[in-house]
Order: C-alpha cells, then structure tokens, then sequence
C-alpha cells in the first residue's frame, strides 16, 4: 500500500513537470519566430572565405553565361542591385534553388546549399564588387 502512494506521488511529479513545460512552450516558439534573421545572418558567416571566392567565380562563370559576366542580362534578365530592388533575398534564395520550371533557369540545389544560395542572393543584392574589395 505504502508502495502505491510513493508511485503515485512520483506520477504526480512528473505529470507536473510535463504540464509545465507544455505551458512554457508557447513563449519559446513566440521567441524563435520573433528573430529568425540572426541566425540566419550567423550561418552565412560561417562560409569560409576559399568556399566565398569559388562561389562567386561560379557566379561570373556559370550564372554569367546567361545573365552575363557583368550580370547586365543575356539570355537571363540582370541581376544588378537596381533591377533586385523589391526582391526579397529570400524570393531570390529560392529562385536560385529551385530555378524557375518553364524558363531556361535552371535549379542549382545539387550544386549549392541553401546557405550558399542565400549568401549569393544576398551578395546580388548588394553588388558583387561590395565583396571582392
Ligand atoms: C541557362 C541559363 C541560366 C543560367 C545558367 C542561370 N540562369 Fe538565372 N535565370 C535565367 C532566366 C532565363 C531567368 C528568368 C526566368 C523568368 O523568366 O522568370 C533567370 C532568373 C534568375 C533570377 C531571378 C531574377 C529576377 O529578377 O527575379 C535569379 C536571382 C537568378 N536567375 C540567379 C541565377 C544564379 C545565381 C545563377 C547561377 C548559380 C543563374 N541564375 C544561372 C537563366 C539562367
């Protein structure tokens, strides 16, 4: 009898505990949504500066042979910080990715991580010389 009591004392304690990190939980997701940006910003800082300059060479090479080397615009429209402007970077990440089904874009996600697609969009919006001085 002894025993039954102890158990159900112990089921009472860990079905408070429960119950208190349920309640909890919704101020942390409030918290997470609130401030997706920062990390956001953090893992783009982690790309190394060797995996930087390989991207950006792919960005003149591969990209530059539709949007052309200057970005100007060829076969693909420019990809200048005037002709972004209203574009989200995450528009861009996605567009990058994915490529646009129907339009010679193609999607580039076997070859660049999310992370590097959206430092790129990033690094389009801001201008590419920005970075290589
Ligand atoms: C085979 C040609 C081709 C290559 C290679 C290519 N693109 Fe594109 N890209 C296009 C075309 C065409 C469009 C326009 C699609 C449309 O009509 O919506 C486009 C659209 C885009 C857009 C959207 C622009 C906007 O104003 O909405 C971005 C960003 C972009 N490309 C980035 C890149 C990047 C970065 C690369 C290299 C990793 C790349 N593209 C390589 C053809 C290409």
């Amino acid at each position: 009898m002894k025993n039954i009591t102890l158990l159900l004392a112990c089921c009472c304690f860990v079905a408070s505990l429960n119950f208190n990190s349920v309640m909890a939980a919704p101020s942390k997701y409030v918290n997470q949504t609130a401030e997706p940006t920062p990390s956001a910003k953090a893992s783009s800082a982690a790309l190394s500066k060797q995996r930087k300059n390989d991207l950006l060479h792919l960005v003149k090479q591969d990209c530059g042979s539709c949007h052309g080397m200057t970005l100007k615009g060829g076969l693909g429209p420019a990809l200048l910080p005037a002709d972004l402007v209203n574009k989200p970077e995450y528009f861009l990440t996605i567009t990058i990715l994915e490529g646009r089904p129907g339009t010679a874009m193609p999607p580039w996600k076997d070859i660049l991580s999310e992370q590097e697609a959206q430092w790129i969009a990033e690094q389009l919006l801001q201008g590419l010389d920005h970075e290589q001085n």
